[in-house]
């Protein structure tokens, strides 16, 4: 299949595309390449069968010209990023992802997998019990707003030739060729290893569900080649259940890896309103093919292994190099990026 994948030149875009490609798909990337240099180590980046080096804001048919499905990723990645610019926010994530849909559909592009997030359950709680698929939205953030409002009008293209997929995932952690370290497992990993201090800038209590890069990918994957029936217009909370989890108890996770590292939780309160506990069973059972891998666990020790075996560029991990706002800042400063973020190189 020809696969378009949005946003492959992120955090889990190159893990997808070596993923899709070694399951016999033909990869094509569309980047604007905001983090093109954001790379954090030893680790091979299979190139697309072909790059696209665009704004997603300026998508032509072209671009789609051979494409079976879409997966979109491209977007600004987190709520603090949101926070930058909410119009911002709305045009890049939200209006360029229906403008996407729409020329996807002329153009007879039949599927659309959309990397939503369990963000839009917000402040949720964790009360009230894990929250499926049917439970109410609470975003808040204009990041979250964008993802809701997303699903919603691709929801309203959805038609017997048109079939978008909206994969809710929970925050990712992992490593690979451009990784994060903004994201709460990678963020207390890169404290412990290079300041030898756990430090939850919360009073931990927060609920969290968590899943590894590759498993975002091989689930969005399944939702591109997937039968119709199984996934036409369906949304899908990509995480397990057993990885819901208190941002103390991922604290407690990463200090089994650093065991020297002394743990704080400095019991701020007010900084981020998100918990939200969420049940994984709807993909498992009725996303054909998708069984997530990762747990926390493993994942730690993966991200442990990569600190200590490489360090980190720059000696930090709180840099722009693993902190997409500060990229995107960076950018602006230097006049690579206007203030609306378009490219000028
Ligand atoms: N990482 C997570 O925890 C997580 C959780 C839930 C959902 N998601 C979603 O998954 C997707 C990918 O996340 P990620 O962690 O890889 O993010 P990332 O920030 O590492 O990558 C996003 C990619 O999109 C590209 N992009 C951004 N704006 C663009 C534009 N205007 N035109 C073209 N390309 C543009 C960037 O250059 C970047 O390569 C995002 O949509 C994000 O909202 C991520």
């Amino acid at each position: 299949m020809n696969l378009l994948i949005t946003g492959n030149l992120g955090f889990i875009g190159p893990v997808m595309t070596q993923l899709a490609q070694a399951a016999g798909h033909q990869v094509i990337g569309l980047d604007v390449g905001y983090f093109k240099d954001c790379v954090s180590g030893p680790i091979d980046e299979t190139p697309p069968d072909r790059q696209i080096r665009r704004d997603i804001r300026d998508v032509t048919s072209e671009d789609l010209t051979d494409v079976d499905a879409i997966i979109h990723l491209a977007g600004l990645s987190n709520d603090p990023m949101g926070a930058l610019n909410a119009e911002l926010t709305y045009d890049i994530n939200l209006r360029s992802t229906l403008r996407l849909a729409e020329m996807a559909k002329t153009a007879g592009v039949q599927r659309f997998v959309f990397a939503s997030s369990c963000s839009i359950y917000g402040a949720a709680g964790g009360a009230g019990g894990a929250l499926d698929e049917t439970a109410p939205f609470n975003p808040v953030s204009a990041y979250a707003v964008s993802k809701v409002r997303s699903e919603e009008g691709l929801s309203a293209l959805a038609d017997h030739a048109f079939s978008p997929v909206f994969m809710r995932n929970a925050t990712a952690f992992g490593v690979g060729p451009r990784t994060r370290f903004d994201l709460v497992v990678n963020n207390l990993a890169g404290w412990a290893h290079t300041q030898n201090v756990i430090r939850v800038m919360s009073d931990g209590t927060p609920w969290r569900p968590l899943v590894h890069i590759r498993d975002i990918s091989r689930a969005a994957i399944c939702a591109a080649v997937a039968e119709r029936e199984a996934v036409h217009d369906q949304a899908f909370n990509i995480g397990r259940n057993d990885a819901n989890y208190q941002v103390r108890d991922i604290a407690l996770a990463v200090h089994a890896a650093f065991p020297t590292a002394e743990l704080q939780i400095t019991g701020e309160t007010g900084g981020d309103p998100r918990s939200y506990r969420v049940n994984f069973d709807k993909a498992q059972q009725r996303l054909p093919g998708f069984a997530p891998e990762w747990t926390l666990t493993d994942g730690v020790k993966e991200i442990a292994a990569f600190l200590r075996a490489n360090g980190l560029k720059d000696g930090g991990f709180d840099t722009r190099l693993f902190v997409r706002l500060k990229q995107l800042q960076y950018g602006m400063d230097t006049g690579a990026l206007d203030a609306a973020l378009r490219a000028h190189d």
